[in-house]
């Protein structure tokens, strides 16, 4: 039996103090249970409402690709500096300690290669997977405009479906159909489909022209792709735009990874993201890093 020495009858009740009614600081997730806020809680700062997502999810479709030879050996200098790890079941079980205790936003889609028709995907991860692994959301892959759109479909709303029933929040991926144009329309498009249907936030990539539309039409936060490999400038000057328009923050991968100093790019990124840095300012700290790591 408990111990019941010490155990005094309540006193202050806190009579006229109003129980605080919060709103979840995330957009369009207000309503959402619990468990999905909270997970979402670990992949967004609650301070910042942005996230820097670390990326390396490339080999499920690319194999060994650049800057991903070995993930033991790119990925784990990261971590440290990563909000959350994006990635494949393969990849973290494999090659990440599970004592580096990052929120994983889990790849749950495959299927096809660069040799391939990409959005012929299915769902690779089953649900109880996800939660043995302790992932904060999944992922899958979303074709606007592209062969097996439907396929790629069927996809999210599956995951979304079983997301809900174990309060796992879903990320829709959008990816660009062979013959679509990269632009507002497509994007608004591609993310907006991706958010009616149920995704819990939505990646896409960034375009100079009409981004800020595509943010406002799109009712959950939305992360940006890195893309190809561009100057690290140029990078952080992309990361600066997105969340000046609205973006929550970046999933990015080769623009990291593929740096010539990867530990001081993602801090720059970093410092874009949280604490709002210009991106003059995050590329002067970008080459002050890559100074200070270069003479130890
Ligand atoms: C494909 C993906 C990639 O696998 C990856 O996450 C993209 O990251 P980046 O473009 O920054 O290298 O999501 O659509």
């Amino acid at each position: 039996m408990a111990d019941l020495d010490g155990i005094k009858e309540g006193k202050d009740f806190g009579i006229g103090i109003p129980v605080k009614a919060e709103k979840f600081f995330l957009k369009g997730s207000h309503s959402l249970d619990w468990g999905m806020q909270n997970r979402l809680a670990r992949i967004f700062n609650p301070k910042s409402g942005r996230t820097v997502m670390l990326a390396f999810d490339h080999g499920y479709f690319q194999g060994p690709a650049t800057g991903l030879e070995r993930i033991d050996l790119t990925i784990m200098p990261l971590v440290p500096y990563t909000d959350v790890l994006m990635c494949t079941r393969g990849a973290l079980r494999s090659s990440i300690p599970a004592e580096t205790n990052k929120p994983v936003v889990l790849r749950c889609s495959g299927g096809q290669s660069i040799l391939k028709e990409l959005s012929n995907e299915l769902v690779a991860v089953d649900i109880e997977d996800a939660v043995r692994i302790n992932a904060a959301a999944m992922a899958t892959q979303v074709y606007i405009g592209a062969e097996y759109e439907h396929n790629s479909i069927r996809n999210l709303v599956q995951l979304i479906d079983t997301g809900y029933k174990y309060g796992m929040p879903v990320m829709g991926v959008t990816g660009v159909g062979k013959d679509m144009a990269r632009d507002a329309r497509y994007f608004g498009l591609a993310t907006r489909i991706a958010a009616e249907l149920g995704a819990h936030f939505v990646k896409t990539y960034f375009i100079e022209e009409g981004f800020e539309n595509v943010v406002n039409g799109c009712p959950v936060p939305i992360v940006i792709a890195g893309g190809k490999k561009i100057s690290e400038l140029e990078a952080l000057t992309m990361a600066y735009n997105a969340v000046f328009q609205g973006a929550a923050g970046v999933d990015m991968g080769r623009n990291i990874f593929q740096s010539d100093d990867p530990v001081a790019m993602i801090q720059a990124v970093r410092a874009v993201v949280h604490d709002n840095e210009t991106p003059q300012k995050a590329y002067d700290l970008y080459e002050t890093l890559k100074n200070e790591g270069s003479k130890k």
